[in-house]
């Protein structure tokens, strides 16, 4: 069957940054920057970017299109179909399917919010305002699932579309519109009276603040989770490109458009927040309560607020494609049609995203020992699912894929010198495998964040130690 091809690399490299451009850029990578003190965090996050993301994301793109199937479809093409590879097939199927039903929910908020922004409902309300709306929206049943099923119902109409009219049709608008909105909050910041602006940039590049040993656990997590890896969305993304196109440099296109993308959004916020004064908080209250309230004060604050929402919803759009695209793909290969393939999944997705939408009410708030449904499927996701797909996809393309594939598909439309392929798979088989690892022993609580801390202290030297084990 036909599974479909992008009409360019152009279409593949901004539906590929679709993916990785979310929520993710948005509302998280700020508020890590803000807690991990700022500018030595950011060159952190780079190195990780360089080092792991960008490596296993050119593999899983390898991976693809040399075998022009999904994750399972790929294991299999090499490795036959009673491979026990299949399994990390499956696991990017599952993460995929599993991180929509809840990335769903966040998305159905923002719908919410750019109505009430429509209808200039922020106008002159007051900060505890914002936390009383969110509270009630959050806890709303019919809001959360009405919210969460546009979302994936949108999601479902461009990915039944196919790749070339769904896909491609509307990340080559979408991306675009996304960007430009993001480059005109940035122009607004930089002419907001406030000293905000010139407060954002020395926070984001200053190298005073101090940065902990365990700030690289969160930068690496980050990093997967930003560039959208670990679990075969770039993998089935690069199973669409034809084998003309040159994948290096598509892939590190993706990586810096991803980059630049939660740098932006870093200055906007920083800028308004830090111009007033204010505290940069956590993920939901950051995005939810606080900068809604900020930029409502601003001179033209309700269209800010509708731009900033708006640019929230477009970028977890290009996402939700692409999670819903690694399932149905799984469907396709095996056979089935794209409409039958998208409506299956969209099904099991949307009853699964029930009990996810249902968490902030009171019947559903506890319900995994203390955790609710939406928490336990963001946390199995985002802590296990994705860096164990990263560690399995460079061992596989590491060591399992044969050699000669391997090297053909790297070099197949690029000009890349020899010597970065050397170094790339170095990295693949050794570097980001280790540093996998050493995430995943963390989040299993066999290293703590105090020894992570210790350790990079006392391997920086003993005064240095000294000074940051002292409260
Ligand atoms: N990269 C997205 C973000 O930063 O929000 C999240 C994501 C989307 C992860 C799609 C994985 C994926 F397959």
């Amino acid at each position: 069957m036909n599974r479909g091809h992008w009409g360019s690399r152009l279409a593949f490299v901004l539906a590929a940054a679709g993916s990785a451009i979310g929520l993710g850029n948005i509302w998280k990578f700020p508020y890590i920057t803000y807690v991990n003190g700022g500018g030595k965090f950011v060159i952190l996050y780079l190195f990780c970017i360089l080092l792991v993301g960008l490596p296993v994301m050119l593999a899983e793109m390898i991976l693809g299109r040399s075998t022009q199937k999904g994750p399972v479809g790929s294991v299999e093409h090499i490795s036959g179909k009673k491979s026990g590879w299949r399994g990390m097939g499956m696991l990017g199927v599952f993460a995929s399917f599993s991180m929509m039903t809840f990335y769903g929910v966040v998305a159905g908020w923002v719908l919410s919010y750019i109505v009430l922004s429509l209808i200039g409902r922020f106008n002159g309300m007051q900060a505890s305002e914002f936390s009383t709306l969110f509270t009630s929206l959050a806890s709303s049943p019919w809001l959360n699932v009405g919210g969460s099923t546009v979302f994936l119902g949108l999601s479902l109409a461009i990915v039944l579309g196919g790749v070339k009219q769904g896909l491609e049709k509307f990340c080559n608008v979408l991306m675009p519109v996304l960007i430009g909105i993001m480059v005109l909050l940035c122009v607004n910041s930089m002419f907001s009276e406030s000293e905000g602006f010139s407060k954002a940039i020395k926070f984001m590049f200053s190298m005073d603040g101090e940065l902990k040993g365990h700030a690289i656990l969160e930068a690496l997590g980050h990093a997967f989770f930003s560039l959208s890896i670990g679990m075969g969305a770039m993998l089935t993304y690069g199973s669409y490109m034809s084998k003309d196109g040159d994948l290096v440099k598509s892939a590190v296109l993706v990586a810096f458009l991803d980059t630049f993308v939660a740098l932006m959004a870093c200055i906007i916020i920083f800028s308004t927040l830090l111009g007033h004064g204010v505290e940069v908080g956590q993920s939901v209250g950051l995005v939810f309560q606080t900068l809604p309230y900020e930029f409502a004060k601003a001179s033209y604050g309700s269209l800010i607020n509708l731009s900033f929402f708006i640019l929230l919803f477009l970028a977890a759009l290009t996402s939700g494609i692409s999670l819903v695209e690694v399932p149905a793909a799984y469907l396709i290969d095996k056979g089935y049609t794209r409409n039958t393939s998208t409506l299956i999944i969209g099904g099991l997705i949307w009853i699964i995203s029930i009990p996810c939408a249902l968490s902030g009410t009171p019947e559903w708030n506890a319900v995994f020992g203390g955790w609710s449904f939406f928490d336990t499927m963001d946390n199995m996701v985002s802590w296990y699912l994705l860096p164990l797909g990263g560690l399995l996809i460079c061992l596989y393309v590491g060591f399992v894929m044969p050699d000669k594939m391997r090297k053909n598909e790297y070099f197949t439309g690029s000009s890349s010198a020899q010597i970065f392929y050397t170094v790339w798979l170095i990295l693949v088989r050794f570097i980001a495998p280790m540093i996998v690892v050493v995430i995943m022993l963390n989040k299993l609580g066999f290293i703590t964040n105090q020894e992570f801390d210790s350790y990079f202290s006392s391997m920086l030297g003993s005064s240095k130690s000294q000074e940051s084990i002292t409260p």
